[in-house]
C-alpha cells in the first residue's frame, strides 16, 4: 500500500513538473460520472470572499474546462455551452502562477500563451485576488459571428461569457471549489500579454481555489 501510494505521488510529481516545463499541457478526458445533482448543486452556487492558495489538479481543471466550454457533441462540433448563432466566440485562458495558457477543446490541451504570473493583472485594484491559484479567462472573439455589428455583437458576446461563466459556477457548486465571477481586471494590460487582436475582448474572469 504504502508502494502504491509513493508511487502515485512521485507519478504526480512528474505530471507538474512535465506540466510547469513544457508549453504544451494534455489535459485528461472528462469524467461524466462525478458532480452532485443539479438542483443540489443550484441551492450551492454562490460568489466566495476568501480563497485558499493550494493549486488546481490536473484532472480537477480538466472536468472544470470541459464542463464551461468543452465539446459535448463531437459529431457536430458543439459545446457544454450555447452561443448566439453557434459562433462558440467565447476562448478560456488559464491564468496560474507558471503563465497564461490557452484551453484547445478540440486538441483537449492547454497551450503556453503568456510566460509569468499575471494574477495581478486580472485582480487590478482588487489586491487580495492576486494570490487566488486559478482565473479562467473568457475572452470572446467577436470576428466569429457570422453576422451583426457594434453594441449588438457585444451584447452577443457577453451573454455568451455570461453563460459559460454559470457552467464554471455551477461545477465549482458541485465539487466544492470556491469560485466568484469577475469584470474587474486590467483589460489593455492583458490584451498586451495575449496579444489579442481588435476584435478579440476580454470579458469576464473566474477566480477558483478548493476550501481551505
Ligand atoms: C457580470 C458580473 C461581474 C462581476 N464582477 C465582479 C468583480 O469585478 N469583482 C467582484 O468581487 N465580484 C464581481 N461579481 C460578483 C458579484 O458581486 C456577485 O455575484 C454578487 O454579489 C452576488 O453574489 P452571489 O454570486 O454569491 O449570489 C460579478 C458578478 C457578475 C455576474
Amino acid at each position: 500500500m504504502k508502494h502504491l501510494i509513493l508511487t502515485l505521488a512521485i507519478m504526480f510529481s512528474l505530471n507538474l513538473l512535465f506540466a510547469q516545463q513544457n508549453s504544451t499541457i494534455v489535459l485528461n478526458k472528462p469524467d461524466l460520472e462525478r458532480g452532485l445533482p443539479l438542483m443540489k448543486a443550484l441551492s450551492l452556487r454562490a460568489s466566495a470572499h476568501e480563497f485558499g492558495t493550494k493549486e488546481v489538479s490536473i484532472s480537477d481543471l480538466s472536468d472544470l474546462l470541459w464542463a464551461a466550454n468543452g465539446i459535448n457533441r463531437p459529431d457536430e462540433n458543439k459545446r457544454t455551452s450555447a452561443s448566439a448563432l453557434n459562433a462558440q466566440d467565447i476562448d478560456i485562458y488559464v491564468v496560474i502562477k507558471e503563465g497564461i495558457y490557452f484551453y484547445d477543446p478540440a486538441k483537449n490541451i492547454l497551450q503556453q500563451a503568456a510566460k509569468g504570473d499575471h494574477r495581478r493583472e486580472i485582480a487590478s485594484s482588487q489586491e487580495n485576488f492576486a494570490a487566488v491559484p486559478l482565473f479562467l479567462l473568457l475572452v470572446s472573439d467577436l470576428s466569429r459571428f457570422s453576422r451583426g455589428d457594434g453594441a449588438k455583437l457585444l451584447e452577443m458576446a457577453n451573454i455568451d461569457a455570461g453563460i459559460v461563466a454559470q457552467n464554471i459556477m455551477l461545477f465549482c457548486a458541485s465539487e466544492g471549489l470556491l469560485a466568484r465571477p469577475r469584470a474587474w481586471m486590467e483589460k489593455d494590460k492583458l490584451r498586451e500579454i495575449l496579444q489579442l487582436k481588435d476584435k478579440q475582448h476580454p470579458i469576464l474572469n473566474i477566480a477558483i481555489s478548493y476550501k481551505e
